[in-house]
């Protein structure tokens, strides 16, 4: 799986996408060799990998080191990698040269935009330049000063109407795919049928053409908060403490290392050690 043509026949057969998100290469490629099709270098990452408390800390040297790892691992699984908060709102030449640079120094096969309106035109730039892009719409986690906090979008009538407007307006601006945020599945399933790009959600429902989620939350890894949608399909933080916990104390009383876990020098060597 390598290009969005390969993504848009999976919707036209019926066929779900599973995509994940990647921070680094051993991830990168237990996802690969366990049957996901697309990988996502979110700017999560501020949060899950960096600690920050939200994705706008997040730098576009972070993701360039972060999609280049991916990269490396990823084999030829289709790589989306995130533009950072503020890279592309403002000039838009610096948007593109921002974008160019993501692009060809990670070696990913699209980027992805959170919004429309003025981003819709930023989606068109880069798509003529030569950049497949992603479009993400609902709730929009770099924004979420503005909007007041992580909430579902889109749950009355005309707020759905607007999103199912704006999914129309970045699928005609280029987008060669689009990721719903914590929208109503009814609102989702939508715009699925409305668009002929491959829709994938993430607290949308069952009625798009494939989910995404958030590795780390999904594997139950690390301390932050992990939102309703997710359904933790291992607990990865269990084994992981115990070994941690095991080490030390084995460093602590003397069991580790043992007799195995050693280098030996001659005797004849060791003798002279003692002048
Ligand atoms: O950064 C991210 O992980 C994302 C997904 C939640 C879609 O954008
Ligand atoms: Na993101």
């Amino acid at each position: 799986m390598k290009t969005t043509s390969d993504l848009l026949k999976k919707k036209k057969n019926g066929e779900k996408i599973a995509m994940l998100t990647a921070y680094d290469y051993p991830t990168a490629k237990m996802a690969t060799e366990n049957g996901i099709d697309v990988l996502l270098v979110g700017d999560s990452l501020g949060m899950v990998v960096l600690g920050y408390e939200s994705t706008v800390p997040v730098t576009l040297d972070d993701m360039i080191h972060h999609g280049k790892a991916v990269r490396r691992g990823s084999g030829h699984t289709f790589m989306v990698v995130d533009m950072p908060f503020g890279t592309y709102h403002g000039n838009p030449d610096r948007t593109l040269e921002d974008a160019v640079r993501l692009f060809r120094e990670t070696g990913a096969d699209a980027l992805k935009l959170e919004g429309a309106g003025i981003v819709t035109d930023a989606i068109r730039r880069l798509v003529s330049a030569g950049i497949p892009v992603v479009a993400h719409l609902g709730l929009l986690p770099q924004s979420a000063g503005v909007t007041g906090g992580y909430k579902v979008q889109g749950k009355t009538a005309e707020d759905a109407l607007r999103l199912v407007r704006e999914a129309k307006e970045v699928q005609e601006a280029g987008a060669c795919m689009l990721v719903l945020e914590c929208i109503p599945h009814q609102l989702a399933g939508r715009i699925t049928e409305e668009l002929s790009i491959p829709v994938i959600g993430i607290g949308a429902g069952a009625e798009t053409d494939g989910q995404v989620l958030v590795f780390h939350d999904m594997i139950g890894y690390g301390s932050h908060y992990v939102p309703k949608f997710v359904r933790q399909f291992a607990d990865a933080g269990k084994p992981i403490r115990e070994g941690i916990a095991a080490y030390s104390e084995a460093v602590g009383d003397g069991s580790f290392p043992a007799e195995a876990h050693r280098f030996t020098m001659k005797e004849e060597e060791a003798g002279k050690l003692y002048g």
